[in-house]
């Protein structure tokens, strides 16, 4: 679909073909990023991964970050924190369970990922910094949704940014950028001590970096580059994990076939441990396709984030001309029956036997984006919400709070760049004893 946002001339691809063409065929013509508002002052002008335009900036970063900060090495030397915060997790929702009390499990799972991330990027616990971990719950939010917003100063030249200063997106803009940018200052100041070489936390790898005067692009990689590129730990990493967590423990309430099938394939395969670890959810095939089955449903980012067409590629002999806007649907070709059997149904099933996969080759199944902008942190985005969910499933049944019922259970989304479920989703643990 073809639309002419003020200046801006803006295409969405919304189905599995033309996503193909444009992030497979011509994905050199489409990589760019546009440099649009809010991006802009969250990143200290673009000096993030996330929205770097295709330079040789962002071939250095990327790489750094694929090879130092999300590498499965990473993934693994960092399990050992996930698995005690997972833990954590587990006794409070124990004595939730022993008072028979609902949980919200939107804020279950961020504060999971909040401290998970927290510890292995910052080295620190959340409640000792800044921004405590209410406040960032708050803060994420907030900018997911800024993010997703309309900003006139994107679309209607000279005068759009009074516009948003009108509309208050300015100024919240400007409260969310000091707000983590007093985190970032804080996070400097607790790394001002050098560690060994492999003991490095992500603050203290990129500030050693700084102090050798690693060179990215063409220029040394300075304090800006680095709170950059720790905004998209913060941002890129937290939310996306914590959404599908909850999206798909919301789709197994709403079917509890699915929920009990899953539950036993967890319980028999693992017998009797403390924890569900990182290369125990191999064997979980069933729950790598509830994941899968949440990801075509609920993708946590709708429309990826925004590409910039570099130089003119044609789509289904449309030609698209440079500096368009791209966004890539894969919410709807998530649901597109072209492609799937009754696509509202949660069917995991429908995955036994397939190949799909999530890492940007099927092109009708895009959680992570595909093409040279797909997800830098694949892995660990995929780990963390295994072992989350697996955890939650193995140690606890789950019951909808009382006088509730399934056909109650709403599904509907809060608006913004990644999209969660709009209300709480509460529900009441029952340990499960038989391990
Ligand atoms: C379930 C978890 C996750 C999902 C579904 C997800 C999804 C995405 C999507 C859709 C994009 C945009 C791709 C595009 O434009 O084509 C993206 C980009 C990115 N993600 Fe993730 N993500 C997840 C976890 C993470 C984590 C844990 C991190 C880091 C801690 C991370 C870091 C990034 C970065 C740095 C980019 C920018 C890539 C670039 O422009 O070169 N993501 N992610």
């Amino acid at each position: 679909m073809f639309l002419k946002l003020g200046k801006v001339p803006t295409v969405f691809l919304s189905s599995s073909e033309t996503a193909r063409q444009a992030l497979k065929d011509h994905d050199l013509a489409c990589c760019g990023r546009p440099r649009l508002a809010g991006p802009r002052d969250l990143s200290y002008n673009c000096l993030d991964i996330n929205f770097s335009p295709f330079d040789d900036y962002w071939k250095d970063i990327r790489k750094l970050a694929v090879q130092e900060l999300f590498s499965t090495k990473r993934v693994h030397s960092i399990q050992p924190i996930k698995d005690e915060e997972v833990k954590k997790l587990i006794n409070s929702l124990a004595e939730s369970a022993s008072k028979k009390t609902t949980v919200n499990l939107n804020r279950k799972f961020l504060t999971l990922t909040i401290s998970v991330l927290c510890r292995a990027a910052f080295g620190v616990s959340f409640e000792d910094t800044v921004l405590s971990n209410s406040k960032l719950y708050k803060l994420v939010r907030e900018v997911y949704v800024m993010l997703g917003c309309f900003s006139a100063s994107d679309y209607i030249p000279y005068v759009g940014w009074i516009i948003d200063r009108f509309t208050g997106l300015h100024g919240s803009r400007v409260k969310s950028v000091k707000g983590l940018d007093a985190f970032y200052e804080q996070m400097f100041d607790l790394h001002k001590e050098e560690k060994e070489k492999g003991s490095e936390d992500f603050v203290d790898l990129l500030l050693r970096l700084e102090r050798e005067e690693y060179v990215v692009g063409n220029e040394n990689l300075t304090r800006n580059h680095i709170k950059a590129i720790l905004m998209n730990v913060l941002l890129a990493g937290i939310d996306t994990s914590s959404i599908t967590m909850t999206w798909a423990m919301a789709e197994l309430a709403r079917n509890p076939r699915v929920m009990k099938k899953v539950q036993s394939e967890i319980r028999n395969q693992m017998g009797s441990r403390s924890v569900i670890s990182l290369d125990d959810t191999d064997q979980l095939k069933y729950l790598k396709m509830v994941i899968k089955e949440t990801w075509r449903l609920h993708p946590p980012a709708p429309l990826l984030v925004p590409k910039e067409v570099i130089s003119e590629f044609e789509v289904n002999g449309y030609v698209i001309q440079p500096k368009t806007l791209l966004h890539v649907n894969v919410w709807a070709i998530g649901r597109d029956p072209e492609t799937w059997k009754d696509p509202d149904l949660f069917l995991p099933e429908r995955f036994v036997g397939s190949n799909i996969d999530t890492k940007g080759q099927n092109f009708e199944l895009l959680p992570f984006g595909g093409g040279r902008r797909i997800c830098a942190a694949i892995y660990m985005g995929t780990t963390m919400v295994e072992c989350g969910l697996a955890n939650m499933l193995y140690n606890f049944d789950w019951e909808l709070p009382e006088g509730m019922m399934v056909e109650d259970l709403e599904m509907e989304e809060a608006p913004g760049l990644t999209v969660s479920k709009k209300n709480e989703l509460l529900l009441v643990p029952v340990k499960y004893l038989d391990h």
